[in-house]
């Protein structure tokens, strides 16, 4: 199959976190967040890995931004630590924290990659999370005054912002099923953790646009939810578990409403918030990597679904199931569902993760993830084909990195990173992609 062709204007990118691969932890008066908490909590993280040094991204910044020029891109999407501009969640902005971006971005300048930054990519200052975190309102406003401070210091370089990276992940992983930080079970007692983060999200949008930021967005991880039958209570179950992971966190954002599903589960006033969450935005960030299955629930589930493996699809090593076509039908059932109310989106993750070794001839062969790249470009193009705006990709991610509770198992990246020595080797999958880019500059 060849690789489709996009407008001369799309933007081309690559994606990282702060805590998946900056390392560095304690240097520079960072403070301490929810994920260092999780772990060096034993038993929290696969073989006991920790994101102490990580990919040590905070000293070899410049290696990274090199790559990146070598690779062609337009755009960077990076996320700022929260714990590095406050090391406490509050007060006056530390100095060296900001340092460390004011560089990151003058590099990027001077390499003509635009940043698009994220101001929240998981990694709670721990202090906050002790004050009750995303399950107090306070969070929310403490986020706005974090996004002021960002705001005013960068605002004139940076083109293109999103306030939280998936707040769906926090809320489920983090506080209803513990897989993540903070580590919570609460099931469905976490979901005003979904309506904090919203409004952190609204205040974090006016704060921004207040300091002159032009271009502001989200990013939410979304993908179709399929009944595991037709039967009514299968395709019931399936709209329940939509509901609880797509339009809990697009609906509020996009239309300024809540699915009734879950709206008995809100903390009481929400509705007062909703015209301060639902900004108008200038993009909607998508991260997709697969599709969900749902059926009913089984006896003594207290949830409305069950989930179901999606069978039939090759997988990645982080156990996702490769559907290229699934990309294509989110996209057009956004479409459908939000109409005017979606901005022009841009794919902000999409990616897939091998065991990818160095072989002794020093390369690195993913032909699996060509093949995974090239094939969802070819259903986001027929997405786009189809009348969906999207205006730029962003595969996940620039370096192989700490896969959250998976550790270091999971590679996602488009360069191959050894955690004992740091040498950093682009794999053919970054060959291809910087063939594509530049295939596109060319036109
Ligand atoms: C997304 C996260 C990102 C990374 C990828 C694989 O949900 O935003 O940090 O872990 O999954």
């Amino acid at each position: 199959m060849q690789t489709p062709t996009f407008p001369s204007d799309f933007l081309w990118g690559v994606s990282t976190s702060a805590f998946q691969i900056e390392g560095a932890v304690d240097e520079d008066g960072r403070g301490p967040s929810t994920w260092d908490t999780f772990t060096a909590t034993p038993g929290k993280i696969a073989g006991g890995e920790h994101a102490r040094v990580a990919a040590d991204h905070y000293h070899r910044y410049r290696e990274d931004v090199a790559l990146m020029a070598a690779l062609g891109v337009g755009a960077y999407r990076l996320s700022i630590a929260w714990p590095r501009i406050q090391p406490d969640g509050k007060g006056a902005a530390n100095p060296a924290g900001l340092g460390f971006y004011d560089r990151l971005i003058d590099e990027l300048a001077d390499a003509g990659i635009t940043p698009m930054i994220t101001l929240y990519h998981w990694d709670t200052p721990q202090a906050l999370e002790d004050a009750g975190g995303w399950l107090s309102r306070d969070t929310a406003e403490r986020f706005g005054d974090y996004a002021a401070i960002v705001g005013e210091r960068f605002a004139d370089r940076v083109n293109l912002w999103i306030p939280l990276n998936e707040p769906m992940v926090t809320s489920i992983y983090g506080y209803a099923i513990g897989q993540y930080a903070p580590g919570h079970f609460m099931l469905l007692d976490a979901i005003p953790t979904a309506h904090h983060q919203h409004l952190a999200h609204g205040l974090a949008v006016q704060a921004l646009r207040a300091a002159g930021a032009k271009t502001v967005g989200t990013a939410n991880n979304h993908g179709p939810i399929w009944p595991a039958s037709d039967s009514a209570a299968d395709v019931e179950a399936a709209r329940q578990l939509d509901a609880l992971v797509n339009r809990l966190y697009a609906d509020p954002v996009l239309l300024g409403s809540y699915p009734e599903e879950y709206a008995g589960h809100l903390p009481d006033g929400y509705a007062a918030d909703l015209p301060t969450i639902a900004q108008p935005l200038d993009f909607y960030g998508v991260n997709y990597y697969e599709p969900q299955v749902a059926a009913a629930p089984s006896e003594g589930n207290p949830l409305t679904f069950d989930l179901r493996p999606v069978e039939g699809y090759p997988m990645t090593n982080n156990d996702s199931p490769i559907v290229p076509d699934a990309f294509r039908e989110l996209l057009v059932g956004m479409r459908e569902r939000y109409g005017d109310a979606l901005p022009p989106i841009h794919i902000t993750e999409n990616g897939c993760s091998f065991p990818d070794v160095v072989g002794d001839d020093g390369r690195v062969r993913d032909p699996e993830r060509v093949a995974f790249l090239r094939d969802h470009l070819s259903a986001l193009r027929e997405a786009m084909d189809a009348g969906v705006d999207v205006r730029g990709y962003f595969v996940w991610s620039l370096l192989d990195n700490f896969e959250w509770s998976k550790g270091y198992a999971p590679r996602f990246g488009l360069v191959h990173v050894d955690f004992e020595t740091q040498v950093r080797t682009p794999k053919d999958s970054f060959g291809w992609y910087r063939d594509v880019v530049r295939g596109h500059r060319a036109r």
